[in-house]
């Protein structure tokens, strides 16, 4: 069976970390959406490291990592990780494959992007401008490049293509660029990439699975940014939810099988956009200290907010999600009180706990229930009966509202830092 791990706010919930500790349960990881707007955190051993494009079960020996025909890939940022992975003992032709299928993210695409973004004024979407909406835009209107291009004889001619159709459109921005030095740190990538196994990989999956073997699709960004259901247009380019998967590896609906939803105990976005329950004052900052919370990607500040049921209900009903994981319990430690956003309040004074059309022009009030905070430090709990009593409340509070079972709760961003539940 294909399970899928995906994040249901808006990016960040810890999807690395849920992934490095499941895929020792897995024959095959496999990213299926996304692209280097993506960075996903792993931390063991005293390690710390940042992935973007490289599924998050390479650490682990015995796991197959694929990047998916749904995924957009930049191979400078390709060849960038892989060598910063030189330190740890990786057999990447044997633990490694991408899609020849995936769409390739050009210089001009990132180019694109930034002058896409500067030209929205002060509507910026806050792109992580790493390329995905146009990468994504040239694949649909298809008229891109997949990775398979790269090592055909006529590579260097439908480049050319494209990247002067690139330049036309550049030139009804008011943008200055640099291409020649990016185009020569690409042309050095692709030589780069073409060593690695450029696949099908919707037979590498699919043969995994007749041979019984578990694949784990990991999800990049999170549900609120899907490009139907998220916060339009303050989303990202792809379909982030789990009917993501099935078109960006190439499996059978009916081969999905658990479906796990990662949240934080609270919420973050970076980037633009609406966020009902955004803290814009001190306990806000508090969040964001003790959390750590700034972009893994592009370091900027993450906003940080209380947790907010309608929009987390929202999300478990698009994904089917079976298993819920609590992240960063223990960031909470420092509130006596904790509020959780039950419902919304409508411009025209009725409460809904349901995600209206709209919540870009249109304002919602949300409105709160109050929680005890759990005050003790969570380090070292490993079992749930050892947590401190507040902490329980809080999952039972949450598992009676949101009626999906809270299968893990992480308490740090180790490895080991975990609560296994039952
Ligand atoms: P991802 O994009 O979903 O993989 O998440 P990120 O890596 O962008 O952001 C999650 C951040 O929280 C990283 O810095 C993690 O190391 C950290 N983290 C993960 N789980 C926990 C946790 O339970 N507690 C704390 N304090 N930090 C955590
Ligand atoms: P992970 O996988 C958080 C946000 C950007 C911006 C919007 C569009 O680490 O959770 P894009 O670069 O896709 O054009 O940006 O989406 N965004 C993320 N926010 N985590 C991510 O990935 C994100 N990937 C994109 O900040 O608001
Ligand atoms: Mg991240």
């Amino acid at each position: 069976m294909v399970d899928i791990l995906l994040g249901l706010q808006w990016g960040d919930e810890g999807k690395g970390k849920i992934v490095d500790v499941l895929a020792p349960q897995y024959e095959v990881v496999a990213r299926f959406q996304g692209g280097p707007n993506a960075g996903h955190t792993l931390e063991f051993d005293g390690n710390k490291h940042v992935l973007h494009q490289i599924p998050s079960g390479i650490f682990r020996n015995d796991c197959t990592n694929i990047i998916g025909n749904g995924v957009v890939l930049d191979p400078v940022i390709f060849k960038k990780e892989i060598e910063g992975l030189s330190n740890y003992k990786i057999d990447f032709a044997k633990n490694l494959f991408i899609s020849k299928k995936t769409a390739v993210i050009l210089p001009t695409h990132r180019l694109l992007d930034a002058a896409y973004e500067q030209d929205k004024g002060d509507q910026k979407i806050g792109s992580t401008l790493k390329g995905i909406g146009p990468t994504y835009s040239d694949k649909v209107a298809r008229l891109g490049l997949r990775l398979g291009d790269l090592v055909a004889d006529n590579f260097r001619e439908k480049y050319e293509k494209i990247k002067a159709q690139h330049i036309r459109l550049l030139g009804f921005y008011e943008f200055e660029y640099e291409l020649e030095e990016a185009e020569e740190i690409f042309f050095n990538a692709v030589e780069f990439i073409k060593k690695f196994n450029l696949v099908d990989s919707e037979y590498t999956v699919n043969e995994a699975l007749k041979a019984g073997q578990k694949v784990l699709a990991e999800g990049a960004q999170g549900s609120l940014l899907d490009i139907d259901f998220g916060s339009y247009p303050y989303v990202t380019s792809s379909s982030t939810t789990a009917a993501g998967v099935c078109a960006g590896l190439g499996v059978a609906p009916r081969k999905i099988g658990e479906v796990f939803g990662i949240f934080k105990a609270y919420c973050t976005r970076v980037g633009s956009g609406p966020f009902p329950t955004e803290l814009e004052n001190e306990a806000g900052e508090k969040i964001r200290a003790e959390g750590r919370e700034f972009g893994a990607t592009t370091g900027r500040p993450r906003r940080c907010g209380w947790l907010d049921l309608p929009a987390l209900k929202y999300t478990i009903m698009l994904n089917g999600v079976t298993q819920l994981v609590m992240m960063k319990a223990d960031v909470l430690n420092i509130f006596d009180e904790i509020e959780v956003c039950t419902h919304y309040r409508l411009p025209d004074g009725s409460l809904t706990d349901q995600m209206p059309y709209d919540i870009v022009d249109m304002k919602v009030e949300p409105v709160y229930t109050t929680l005890k905070g759990w005050g003790d430090t969570l380090t070292g709990v490993r079992k749930f009966e050892n947590a401190p009593q507040a902490l329980k409340d809080y999952v039972a509070y949450l598992e009676k509202e949101l009626e999906v079972p809270i299968a893990f709760v992480s308490t740090g961003p180790d490895r080991e830092a975990l609560i296994m539940r039952g």
